[in-house]
C-alpha cells in the first residue's frame, strides 16, 4: 500500500514523509533513514521534545523529523513560544544558546557540540570594547551568529532577515555592525547608514564569486538567482535578489520561477525542491561543515542520552537576552 492510500493513524513517521523525501533522495538512502526517523518520532513523545531545525538541515532532518523549520529569526521566535519541556536544536551552537536565552526554563539540546560557526568564532568581547572606544556613542548591532558573551556586550541583535529594519529603527547615521563584514556592506548599501564593521565572514558564503553567477546564467538561460546577504557585495550585486534563507524560500513559493539558483548552503535547494517539484533548482552550493554535524543518528542519540545540554552563564543571560528581545520587539 502506498502511504497516500494508507490510513494516517496506521502510517509510521517515516511512511508519512516518504513520498516527499523520495523527490530529493534516492530510495536506497531513504531505507537507511527510516529506522532513525521512526525512533526519533517515538523519543520526541517520550521526552516531551520538539525539534527546531534550520533551513540548512539535510532533507531527512528537515522533512523527516523537524517540528519547526526556519531561518535564524524564525527559530528564535519559535523557541520563545515552545511549550514542550525539551528543545532539540538541529542547527549550530549560537542557535541553541539563543533558544536557551529566550526560553530558559526548557532543556535545550544540541546534537553535536562541535557545531560552531566561523562568524561566531571571529569576534570576542574585547573586539567590541576596542570598537566602542574608537567610536564612542555609536550603537553596536550584533548579528545573532555570535556567542552569548558578545550579544551581552551589544545594544541590539539582528539577523539577515531583519538587519535593514533593525538599523533603520535606531534612527542614527552610523552604526557598528558586527561581525560579518559582507552582511554589513550589503546592509549599508540598502540603508544609506554608515556602517563600521569587523573582518568576520561566513566560510560558506564568502566562497561564492560573481564568476559563479555568470557561469550559472550562461549554463541555465532564464534562471533567477537569489543570493544570501552573507555573500560578498559583488555577488549580491550580480544576483537578482537577496535575502535570508526564509526570504529565499518565500520568494520561490510566491513567484514560482521556472528555474532558480540559490547562492547559499547546499541543503536549501533540496529542501525547497521537495516542497516545490514544479520549480527546477540549479544547485551551486557550498557545504557548511558545522550544520552538517547534525545527522539523524546524532539527533537520536541526543534524545536518548540528553546530550548535549546547552547552558548560558547566568551573568551573561540577562544582557544577552535584552539584546535579542530588543530585536524581536521590532
Ligand atoms: P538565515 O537562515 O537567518 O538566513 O541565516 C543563514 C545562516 O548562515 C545561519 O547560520
Ligand atoms: Fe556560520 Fe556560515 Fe555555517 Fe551559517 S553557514 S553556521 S554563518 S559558517
Amino acid at each position: 500500500m502506498s502511504v497516500t492510500s494508507m490510513p494516517l493513524e496506521t502510517a509510521s513517521a517515516s511512511e508519512l514523509v516518504k513520498d516527499r523525501l523520495l523527490r530529493v533522495i534516492p530510495a536506497v538512502e531513504f531505507a537507511t533513514f527510516a529506522d532513525d526517523i521512526d525512533a526519533i518520532a517515538r523519543l520526541k513523545t517520550e521526552q516531551d521534545a520538539v525539534i527546531l531545525a534550520h533551513n540548512y538541515m539535510t532533507p531527512e532532518i528537515f522533512h523527516g523529523v523537524a517540528d519547526i523549520v526556519g531561518d535564524s529569526l524564525a527559530l528564535a521566535r519559535e523557541a520563545q513560544a515552545v511549550e514542550a519541556g525539551t528543545i532539540v536544536l538541529a542547527g549550530v551552537h549560537f542557535m541553541a544558546e539563543t533558544a536557551k536565552l529566550l526560553n530558559p526554563a526548557k532543556r535545550v539540546l544540541l546534537p553535536d557540540l562541535r557545531s560552531g560557526c566561523s562568524l561566531a568564532e571571529s569576534i570576542t568581547v574585547a573586539d567590541i570594547e576596542v570598537l566602542r572606544a574608537k567610536h564612542p556613542g555609536v550603537p553596536v548591532v550584533t548579528y545573532v551568529n555570535t556567542s552569548a558573551a558578545v550579544k551581552a556586550a551589544s545594544d541590539i541583535c539582528c539577523t539577515s532577515g531583519n538587519a535593514v529594519a533593525v538599523i533603520e529603527s535606531l534612527g542614527v547615521d552610523r552604526v557598528i555592525m558586527i561581525p560579518d563584514q559582507y552582511l554589513a556592506a550589503n546592509i549599508a548599501a540598502q540603508t544609506g547608514v554608515e556602517v563600521i564593521t569587523h573582518p568576520g565572514a561566513c566560510e560558506v558564503h564568502e566562497k561564492f564569486t560573481p564568476g559563479d553567477i555568470e557561469q550559472i546564467r550562461e549554463d541555465h538561460p532564464g534562471v533567477v538567482v537569489l543570493a544570501h546577504p552573507e555573500c560578498p557585495p559583488e555577488v549580491v550585486a550580480a544576483a537578482d535578489s537577496s535575502g535570508s534563507t526564509a526570504q529565499m524560500n518565500a520568494f520561490v513559493v510566491d513567484n514560482r520561477p521556472a528555474k532558480v539558483a540559490l547562492i547559499t548552503e547546499c541543503s536549501m535547494s533540496d529542501n525547497i525542491a521537495a516542497n516545490n517539484p514544479d520549480v527546477e533548482m540549479v544547485r551551486p552550493c557550498n557545504l557548511c561543515p558545522h550544520m552538517k554535524r547534525n545527522t539523524l543518528s546524532a539527533i537520536r542519540r541526543s534524545l536518548e542520552t540528553g546530550s548535549h545540554e546547552v547552558h548560558v552563564d547566568p551573568a551573561l543571560a540577562q544582557p544577552a537576552r535584552r539584546a535579542i528581545e530588543r530585536m524581536l520587539e521590532l
